[in-house]
């Protein structure tokens, strides 16, 4: 985990909902591993000491990028910066999701909002390809799908209005899919918190292992504050576990849902 100040490479609007920014960061982009995240300070910002969290995209030699969407302050004023402007960066942090390895089980990836970007990094790394389901409401909440198709996995699109793909839920698919076979699969999900609750109920269902990677609001980023607590079970009992230190990526066997809300 490193602090260092960065220059925008470049920042500009990927979809119609999100923006691509790119930095150089020769110290940290070497080491991110698929599901890390970069904490961000976004120095014009008056409370710029408030960094804000963001899921690692894509590595390309000496840059890391991320997509975002303006929901606030801080990414409003982010989408306003130029090439050449300066951000503070502490990354990558957190404990990202398990590469799958060449002839074990099957990868399945469940993805909604940027989860699709978080989950991009994944899909590259890992030398046993599978099935990439991303779903969004509308076609604009559709992220990285031609990415996903030229990495040469399967992608099964799903939104809620039927703009494009299948009409419905994320976990429809995945339900059929598992319905034909659910054996030597395994599940990789980000995405909003009612997604990943119901991806941890298939695949306890379903007998199959699966990592979700938990974005609780966070403040401190590294463990020290401990806003960003989760419960998780340990042995007979849970206790109350880091999302920004030992998450964001947990086995979904050991997150007690009742408390995770
Ligand atoms: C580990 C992690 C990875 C993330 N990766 C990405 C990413 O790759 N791309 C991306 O667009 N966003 C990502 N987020 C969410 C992103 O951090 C927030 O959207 C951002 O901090 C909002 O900052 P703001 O100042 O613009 O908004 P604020 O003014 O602080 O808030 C505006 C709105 O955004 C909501 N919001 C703020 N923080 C979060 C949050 N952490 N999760 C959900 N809603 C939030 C607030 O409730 C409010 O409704 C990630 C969050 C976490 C915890
Ligand atoms: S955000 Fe401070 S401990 Fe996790």
């Amino acid at each position: 985990m490193l602090e260092q100040t960065v220059q925008i490479v470049s920042n500009a609007r990927a979809t119609d909902l999100y923006f691509r920014l790119v930095v150089r960061a020769p110290q940290i982009a070497p080491l991110v591993q698929p599901g890390q995240f970069a904490h961000v300070r976004i120095l014009p910002l008056k409370d710029a000491l408030l960094r804000r969290p963001f899921s690692i995209y894509q590595v390309p030699g000496d840059t890391f990028s991320i997509l975002y969407k303006a929901v606030g302050k801080g990414t409003e004023m982010l989408s306003r910066m130029r090439p050449g402007e300066e951000l503070s960066v502490i990354g990558p942090l957190g404990h990202g999701f398990t590469v799958p390895s060449l002839g074990g089980e099957t990868p399945l990836l469940v993805a909604g909002g940027y989860g699709m970007a978080a989950l991009y990094l994944l899909a590259q790394r890992s030398p046993q390809k599978g099935t990439v389901f991303v779903g969004g409401r509308r076609r604009v909440d559709i992220l990285c799908e031609q990415e996903f198709r030229a990495l040469g996995w399967e992608v099964r699109v799903t939104t809620e209005d039927g703009s494009h793909g299948e009409k419905g839920l994320v976990t429809q698919p995945l339900l059929s899919e598992l319905r034909r076979r659910a054996m030597g699969h395994k599940l990789f999900a980000c995405g909003p918190t009612p997604m990943l609750k119901a991806v941890s109920k298939i695949a306890e269902d379903f007998n199959v292992p699966a990592e979700l990677s938990m974005d609780e609001h966070l403040c401190c980023g590294v463990g020290v504050c401990l806003t960003c607590v989760i419960a998780v079970k340990n042995g007979e009992g849970w206790e109350y576990q880091r999302t920004c230190t030992e998450g964001p990526v947990f086995d979904a066997r050991q997150i007690v849902w009742e408390e995770a809300q």
